[in-house]
């Protein structure tokens, strides 16, 4: 039986320059297949709260919801490291809350680690679920809980002071003892300059090839959902157009009686079907 991927694994990915690849994944059959295929991280990312629970942003997503996806996914892939997205709020008001919201990730859903958004102002949460032992993966550039203080989903550092920003926040991320670090949304110039001085790997998202490692949201990559998907995405499958034409069919069979047809029926003999008046 293979092992599960340890953070040590994955930093030692960029030791051997070798890239790390990372996929989000929400559910049991997702999770099957990013194991199948040997994804070495798996994040169960709050963007579920977009892509599967049809919410505008991932603010509304709860720390319940995000428990019960993350269960679905360590019960159906057990070779990559998983990493279990801390929603909006269950990490900012209160440092014990942090720590007691990481806890649950590791000891009601089994994941092996957590993610939060931001550089300097979750400091001190990140230092605090780091010294119970929970792994973090931070998180930089685009920070979609920041969304409405943004202004958008934006490229973030194109400019020299959130540029500047960032470089402190991922040295100080790295400083506070997180194992790795997602850029999301920065231009490729900027990722390759903080991949290359920091010691721990970065996996980037519209972050440009030079970092340790790339992610993607797994129903961009199939194409699941209709809709705009971002610049950076690369559509390798037309999910939602195969699985549109398939319930077409399906629809145009039941209503035609071509199906089910014998072989998809069970049978019994005649003679022990009761009579029936
Ligand atoms: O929630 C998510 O899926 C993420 C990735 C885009 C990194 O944070």
């Amino acid at each position: 039986m293979e092992t599960r991927n340890t953070i040590i694994d994955i930093k030692k990915k960029k030791i051997e320059d070798k890239k790390i690849v990372a996929l989000t994944a929400y559910d049991y059959p997702t999770a099957n297949l990013v194991d199948e295929v040997g994804i070495d991280l798996v994040l169960v990312g709050d963007s579920l709260g977009m892509v599967v629970l049809g919410y505008e942003t991932t603010l509304p997503v709860t720390m319940d919801e995000m428990i019960h996806h993350t269960k679905a996914v360590v019960r159906g892939c057990k070779k990559a490291l998983i990493v279990a997205d801390m929603p909006f709020l269950s990490y900012h008001a209160d440092i014990n809350e942090a720590i007691k919201n990481a806890g649950r990730f590791i000891k009601e859903a089994g994941a092996q680690a957590v993610k939060l958004e931001g550089g300097s102002e979750r400091l001190e949460a990140i230092k605090a679920i780091i010294g119970t032992g929970i792994p973090v993966l931070g998180h930089l550039g685009l920070t979609p809980q920041s969304v409405h203080q943004i202004g958008g989903y934006k490229v973030q550092g194109k400019d020299k002071k959130i540029a500047e920003k960032i470089i402190k926040d991922a040295r100080l991320l790295q400083k506070a003892g997180c194992f790795a670090l997602v850029l999301e949304c920065v231009p490729a110039l900027l990722a390759k300059l903080i991949s290359e001085e920091l010691k721990i790997p970065t996996i980037g998202i519209g972050a440009g090839p030079q970092c340790d490692g790339q992610i993607l949201v797994i129903h961009d990559l199939l194409g699941i959902n209709k809709g705009h998907i971002p610049k950076f995405v690369k559509k390798y499958f037309e999910g939602y157009k195969l699985m549109l034409e398939a319930v077409k069919e399906y629809k145009k069979e039941v209503q035609g009686g071509l199906f089910p047809l014998k072989e998809h029926s069970f049978s019994m003999e005649e003679e022990n079907l009761p009579r029936v008046y």
